[in-house]
């Protein structure tokens, strides 16, 4: 099972590494490493050629792109192109300029390094054109936010105003960039291009004066003139005809019908908009190309002193007005002259030459600062303010390497520039390649080529180059010219190679130079400079006068050009050579830190005319360009290398032995790798720190493999990732499960003990009433009587008597035998006496006495006889109605009145005739017995439980209305004939006493009911 899954694998592998070989264009070879005769340069051309005529214009070199213009439309860059580039492997489609893009791109996405992307080639080869490409690939292709767009078209647009300014119709091309650029595009970690920044390198400022024939000044002047509203132009004091300027009209072609300045103004001030400029951004700006233009219509004049004047000041007044400076010191800067003596200033006027100097310079110095400023501010727009990491793809395109008829120190700087990128080109392909190869230990043979470091050298080395020589004569004090420049030269540098002048050459090369001018044999070919001008550029000198008048412009761009501090800075500024070259090794710095890709365009024809192909000029440009060696060290090197480590990091997992990890020496494990992978021997070798693979398909191939791979591992992965989510989950939920089941049990818990509680409450509750259930009523069995109450009642339900007449009640139980005994109560006393319905809640006890304190003698006697009720009571004599403490006993025949071993008094129920209370609230009770019974007479008793011993004896004498409830006195027998009173009253207290006619006076409290 696992063997056929690895079969599936492999197989995989393989089949893409088919693929590669099989997807080729027909025409020619799409690479020139396919090239059967790579070493001849005829073949090179035929195939370039081949392609051209069919339109292919683009041909790879391994990675290098070949690209030759082709002066026209060719429908290559569509949205369809671009989609159909992108995420593709490299050679799977014909070569194209968005696949140089792309693989920068998804190099730099997957491997999170920097990378830049070098397009060279002589002035309208299609650098600048390339560059736009590769701009709007990225603009349509890159993942966007919403949030981010903005940032995207800032990009795009910052293209259109840069090349406004900064690009001029030459000779040689209609669009040529008369300044270099170098341009970062920013990636977020998504890949997102969140922003960018702009290196801007010198300005060709010298065009802003003068223009060769058929040559036209900066776009932004015509585009301003033909696009401008009516308004702005009155505004700035401008005429719609270029011809009317002086500053663009020397090269007789103001109107070029290949450009379309009207539309092109359109395309800026739409672009304006977008980057962040105001209205005042933009009032200022055009106020100083404006400005400009007005300067170069001064007039001037020589006066009788030979000084110069301005007889006309119409254009010092617009100028004053647009710079927001004043008129009369504007003037005055332009015709004089400050000149610093040891203690004072003195200012004295200029000849007529050096007031158009000072003019143009002034001019020069606006233009120039301006456009940097520009920069800056489209710098600020593109800035983002993330200061999360970024990953970037630096584009360079930078003026390509010119030759004119007549060269001057632009073109010397410029050509310089193009032989520091060719250097670059060669160290880090040529040069590095085969040291690389010796360095490993691969079998190699070395493959000869041009270095042009000897020529870069000299011109920039440090006291002994070009630009060094030309620098010491521009400080040199005494009278330092042109001319005596160019002796310099031929007196330090005179001797090298590269070099020649007039005086160097031999007779045959003497012909073809001036006497003011120098030959340098650049990398791509020999160019002649003439030295008018060097020191001046190279000083690039504004006349502190003038300085002076611009530090106090009004215009807020100007202020920001030209800052104070550079008039209070004494020191001298380094000159426009140096500077250059400074910048120079900066952008190689820049260059060197990222990885490259590269571009060399070619530009077919001199004419600017499409389907023309030129094969002197283009075989030059292959020679110059390097094309052939590169080929050859392509062909015969490998197209990709990477150190054992880093390689096996990449692909460690697509061999099991080396995933996940790989513990023997990397060297080793890439060796497992490849094996396994099936790599062909001569697809590889190993060097000694480094894999080298020859083929790109090989690459590719092991990509794909690593992407099909991919997909396994981040099911995988995502796959132990959801579970251990799960399982967080899971056991976060039990967690919580486990917390609610504590609280709920505690919950549940606290219940029972309250249940609990209140059971023992109840029961104890129960338990009391029940102990005290014949004590009368109290707190302790208030409840528990009620319970035996309704209990009884309850049961009663189940227990009624069947009919009317039978009599049989269900016996209440102990407590409640009361009840009945209470009804009979109710029955004698209810409203008849005073405390009957206080003592409805008494409950009736059994008895009051246990059996315990009755006297065992007397017990003894009446025993048989069953006790059925026993109270203490105080007994009255009869007679002198003394008080004694007596026990009325009642049993079923009689009542007796004990005093402790004795019967004093035994009562047969059936001698009973009858028994007297009286109606208030005291417990006196007479048994009257009947006259057959008369040796002892009546009872007068009282009695704490009144009402209870009067029931029960009632119930047990079981007689009717034998009570009699008297009001105020009651007679009673004494003895025979003899016979008693008791008188009842009421008064404040409860009293017994015997009153003076020897009755027995009871007072009870009466109280209200
Ligand atoms: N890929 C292309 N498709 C169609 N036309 C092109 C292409 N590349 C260049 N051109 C044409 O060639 C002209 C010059 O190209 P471009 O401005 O890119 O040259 P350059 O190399 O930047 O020159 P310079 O060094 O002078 O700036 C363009 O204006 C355009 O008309
Ligand atoms: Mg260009």
């Amino acid at each position: 099972m696992e063997s056929k899954k690895e079969d599936v694998r492999r197989k995989h592998i393989r089949l893409h590494m088919e693929g590669a070989l099989t997807a080729r264009d027909k025409v020619g070879v799409q690479d020139f490493v396919l090239l059967d005769a790579y070493t001849s340069e005829s073949a090179f051309v035929d195939n370039l050629r081949k392609r051209f005529n069919e339109n292919l214009i683009y041909t790879y070199i391994g990675t290098l792109l070949v690209s030759v213009n082709p002066y026209q439309e060719l429908g290559i860059y569509t949205v369809s192109q671009m989609e159909l580039y992108q995420g593709v492997n490299f050679f799977e489609l014909p070569p194209h300029v968005y696949a140089i893009a792309d693989n920068a791109y998804r190099m730099m996405c997957s491997e999170l390094n920097n990378h830049f992307i070098l397009i060279s080639g002589e002035s309208g080869a299609g650098k600048t054109e390339a560059s736009k490409k590769i701009l709007q690939y990225f603009a349509v292709t890159c993942p966007m936010t919403q949030s981010l767009q903005i940032a995207r078209d800032r990009l795009l647009l910052s293209n259109p105003v840069l090349e406004a300014f900064g690009n001029a119709r030459t000779l040689r091309n209609d669009n040529s960039s008369r300044f270099g650029k170098y341009m970062d595009i920013q990636f977020d970690f998504q890949g997102i291009p969140v922003g960018g920044h702009i290196i801007s390198y010198l300005i060709e400022k010298s065009r802003v004066v003068y223009q060769n024939q058929g040559e036209r000044n900066f776009h932004i002047f015509y585009q301003l003139l033909a696009g401008g509203e009516e308004e702005r132009l009155a505004f700035l004091g401008l005429e719609r005809d270029p011809q009317l300027y002086k500053y663009l009209s020397q090269g007789h072609c103001a109107k070029e019908s290949s450009i379309n300045d009207k539309n092109d103004w359109k395309t800026v001030s739409n672009a304006f908009s977008v980057i962040d400029f105001t209205e005042a951004d933009l009032e200022n700006l055009f106020g100083i190309i404006a400005s400009v233009l007005h300067l170069g219509n001064i007039g001037f004049e020589e006066d009788d002193q030979g000084c110069a004047t301005i007889p006309d000041t119409h254009e010092i007044k617009w100028i004053a007005k647009l710079l927001g400076v004043h008129p009369a010191d504007l003037l005055e800067a332009l015709t004089h002259r400050k000149i610093e003596a040891k203690t004072e200033e003195v200012i004295c006027p200029l000849t007529l030459e050096l007031s158009v100097y000072a003019r143009d310079a002034m001019a020069k110095a606006v233009y120039g600062r301006t456009f940097t400023w520009l920069v800056n501010k489209i710098n600020s727009s593109l800035v983002n303010k993330d200061f999360t990491r970024k990953t970037v793809i630096g584009l360079l395109d930078i003026y390509g390497f010119e030759v004119f008829d007549k060269n001057g120190f632009e073109q010397f700087c410029i050509n310089y520039c193009n032989e520091k990128l060719q250097q670059l080109l060669i160290e880090r392909t040529l040069k590095a390649e085969q040291a690389e190869y010796e360095m490993e230990g691969i079998e190699w043979e070395p493959i000869k080529y041009f270095n042009n470091k000897i020529i870069c050298d000299l011109v920039e080395e440090r006291h002994k180059g070009i630009i060094s020589i030309l620098d010491e004569e521009c400080i040199r004090p005494g009278p330092a010219t042109d001319l005596s420049f160019l002796e310099k030269l031929e007196e330090k540098v005179g001797k090298h190679a590269h070099f020649e002048t007039r005086k160097l050459a031999g007779p045959k090369g003497r012909k073809r130079i001036g006497w003011m001018e120098f030959r340098l044999l650049h990398y791509a070919g020999e160019v002649t400079y003439c030295t008018k001008g060097f020191l001046e550029k190279n000083n690039d000198l504004l006349y502190r006068h003038l300085k002076e008048v611009l530090c106090k412009s009004k215009n807020v761009i100007l202020r920001e050009c030209f800052l104070r501090a550079e008039l209070e800075n004494r020191r001298r500024p380094p000159t426009v050579g140096t500077q250059f070259k400074n910048s120079l090794s900066s952008l190689l710095e820049i260059l060197i830190s990222k990885e490259p890709s590269y571009i060399r365009c070619i530009k077919p024809n001199d004419r600017k005319e499409p389907s023309k192909f030129d094969d002197f000029l283009i075989r030059h440009q292959i020679k110059y360009l390097g094309l052939m060696e590169h080929l050859r060290v392509r062909r015969a090197g490998f197209a990709y290398r990477r150190k054992y480590e880093h390689f096996l990091q990449r692909y460690k997992s697509l061999c099991p032995d080396t995933w996940p990890h790989w513990h023997g020496p990397p060297a080793e494990g890439v060796e497992r790798l490849i094996n396994y992978m099936g790599y062909k021997p001569e697809e590889y070798k190993l060097g000694k720190t480094k894999i080298f693979i020859r083929f790109p398909r090989t690459l590719f191939a092991t990509e794909d493999a690593l992407e099909f791979c991919k997909h396994q591992l981040v099911a995988r992965i995502q796959a132990t990732y959801k579970s251990c989510l799960g399982r967080r989950e899971y056991v976060k939920k039990r967690q919580a499960a486990i917390k609610l089941e504590a609280h709920w049990r505690g919950a549940l818990a606290r219940k029972a003990i309250q249940r609990r509680k209140w059971a023992v409450r109840i029961i104890r509750k129960f338990i009391k009433g029940f102990i005290s259930r014949n004590k009368p009523l109290c707190p302790d069995n208030e409840e528990f009587i009620v319970f035996v109450r309704k209990n009884y009642i309850l049961n009663l339900r189940y227990h009624l008597p069947k009919t009317v007449l039978d009599k049989s009640w269900l016996r209440p139980p102990g407590i409640l035998e009361n009840m009945q005994q209470k009804v009979v109560t109710s029955e004698i006393f209810r409203g008849r006496k005073d405390g009957y319905t206080e003592s409805l809640n008494q409950p009736f006890a059994n008895s009051r006495i246990n059996e315990g304190d009755i006297n065992p003698k007397v017990l003894q006697l009446i025993s048989h006889e069953k006790i059925q009720y026993g109270v203490p009571v105080i007994k009255y004599d009869r007679k002198g109605f003394k008080a004694r403490q007596r026990q009325l006993i009642l049993t079923q025949k009689a009542a007796y009145v004990v005093e402790l071993a004795k019967i004093k008094q035994k009562i047969e129920y059936s001698a009973l005739k009858g028994v007297s209370t009286s109606n208030l609230r005291d417990g006196i009770l007479v048994i009257h017995v009947s006259p057959e019974d008369k040796q002892k007479g009546d009872a007068v008793l009282q009695c704490g439980h009144m009402f209870e011993a009067v029931t029960k004896l009632v119930m047990l004498v079981k007689k009717e209305n034998i009570v009699n409830v008297v009001q105020g006195s009651l007679q009673f027998f004494i003895s025979p004939g003899k016979e008693g009173t008791i008188v009842f009253d009421t008064g404040p207290e409860e009293q017994i006493y015997k009153n003076k006619n020897g009755q027995l006076t009871v007072v009870s409290v009466r109280r209200k009911s």
